[in-house]
């Protein structure tokens, strides 16, 4: 199969469908890969990297979408690039159609196969292609919030670790899933004193196997929030109902009477947020303040991070990659209910049927799309 990987062109996008490693895999599996000039350059991967591991360079985007059977991506397709879409070309990447009814029409009238990264689903319910990012989210809140705790960064200028002598600060972790114990995992690891909240006790009951006295477990409900959060130099937002908006564990009186120039990194600020003063910020501006609170709501952290994000990202797609290239998308699907999941439209339906509802639109389900078979 033929392969291709344009230049992502989405604002503040490093990220890349393919890293030259993954391109090194599909080539010897005797697939072919064409990879548009520059598009390894926010991970610093030279157009040689790639012509390296065997793919060919394209001059623009147009040559690698005309060349390709299969493009893989990171972000959801621009109006620029949708127009290059064609029926039964395969599309895999992030998508997030249920907000976007412009790009679900374009989509639809492109007649591609877009299978999208985050409704692909593991017979236990988990969404594989989504946790990588969470990993690498939790991982930086903690890193976000230990800079912005600094009294130049409007914080209250305090170290996490201490030092012998010094107490170390308190991490307050809202949410004990992905998110949640990646942050536990680098909180600890700083010296801090941490305590993690969940309403799941089977969630609970991991962090405690897993890191035993260095992690305080508290089941959430209102009481035991308010006491933590007042009592935390850093409070990290990682909760998520899924298919709904995040719950506001936190209000804005809470926060008015939490310890001035403590932190609130809000993770979940991509489903609306945990705390009542939280709004959406860029990395280009990451921070502000409510009430002497330092709020960093960043809703697209792995951005910053692009080259781990990449691998990590990657690490999880390359066998659906080869599994598509390998046996075609039909045979793929119908050996693979998890990815059959991911497919999102086909042929000029929609698939899937949230999203299908979520727009007032027709839903067909997979197996009665003629191109199936
Ligand atoms: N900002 C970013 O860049 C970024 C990146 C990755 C993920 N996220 C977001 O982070 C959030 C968490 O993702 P995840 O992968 O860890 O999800 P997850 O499903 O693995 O974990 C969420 C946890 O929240 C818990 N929870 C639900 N309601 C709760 C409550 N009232 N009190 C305490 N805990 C509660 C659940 O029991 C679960 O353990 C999501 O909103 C996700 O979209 C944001």
């Amino acid at each position: 199969m033929r392969i291709g990987v344009p230049r992502e062109i989405k604002d503040q996008e490093f990220r890349v469908g393919l890293t030259p490693a993954s391109v090194r895999e599909v080539v010897d599996q005797g697939h072919e890969v064409v990879v548009e000039t520059g598009a390894g350059a926010g991970i610093g991967a030279a157009d040689s990297a790639y012509t390296g591991a065997g793919a060919r360079i394209a001059a623009n985007a147009d040559e690698v979408f005309a060349a390709a059977e299969m493009i893989v991506k990171v972000k959801e397709p621009q109006p620029v690039e949708r127009k290059r879409l064609r029926k039964g070309q395969v599309l895999f990447t992030y998508l997030h159609l249920a907000p976007d009814p412009e790009q679900t029409r374009d989509l639809i009238a492109s007649g591609a196969t877009c299978i999208a990264y985050e409704t692909i689903t593991s017979p236990g319910g988990g969404l594989p292609l989504l946790a990588p990012m969470s990993e690498v989210a939790g991982r930086m809140a903690v890193q976000a919030g230990a800079h912005c705790l600094e009294k130049t960064q409007g914080g209250m200028g305090i170290l996490l670790g201490g030092v012998p002598g010094v107490p170390p600060a308190k991490i307050v972790i809202l949410g004990a899933g992905v998110v949640g114990t990646n942050a536990a995992h680098i909180a600890v690891g700083s010296g801090a004193q941490v305590a993690i909240l969940d309403r799941s006790i089977d969630r609970l009951r991991r962090i405690d196997e897993i890191f035993g006295a260095r992690v305080i477990t508290v089941y959430s409900n209102r009481e035991n929030v308010e006491k933590q959060v007042l009592a935390a130099d850093l409070v990290i937002g990682a909760v998520l109902v899924a298919g709904a908006a995040a719950p506001r564990l936190v209000s804005r009186d809470m926060v008015k009477r939490m310890k001035p120039g403590s932190v609130l990194v809000d993770v979940a600020i991509d489903q609306g947020g945990c705390f009542e003063t939280s709004r959406a910020t860029t990395h280009d501006d990451p921070v502000f303040e409510v009430d002497g609170i330092v709020h960093y709501c960043v809703a697209n952290m792995p951005g910053a991070v692009p080259v781990t994000s990449t691998k990590a990202l990657t690490n999880v797609t390359l066998p659906y990659v080869e599994a598509i290239a390998d046996k075609g998308f039909a045979r793929a699907i119908g050996e693979d209910p998890a990815l059959a999941k991911g497919v999102n439209t086909l042929g000029g339906t929609i698939t899937y049927e949230a999203i299908a509802e979520a727009h007032g639109m027709t839903y067909t389900p997979l197996a009665d799309v003629a191109a199936v078979g």
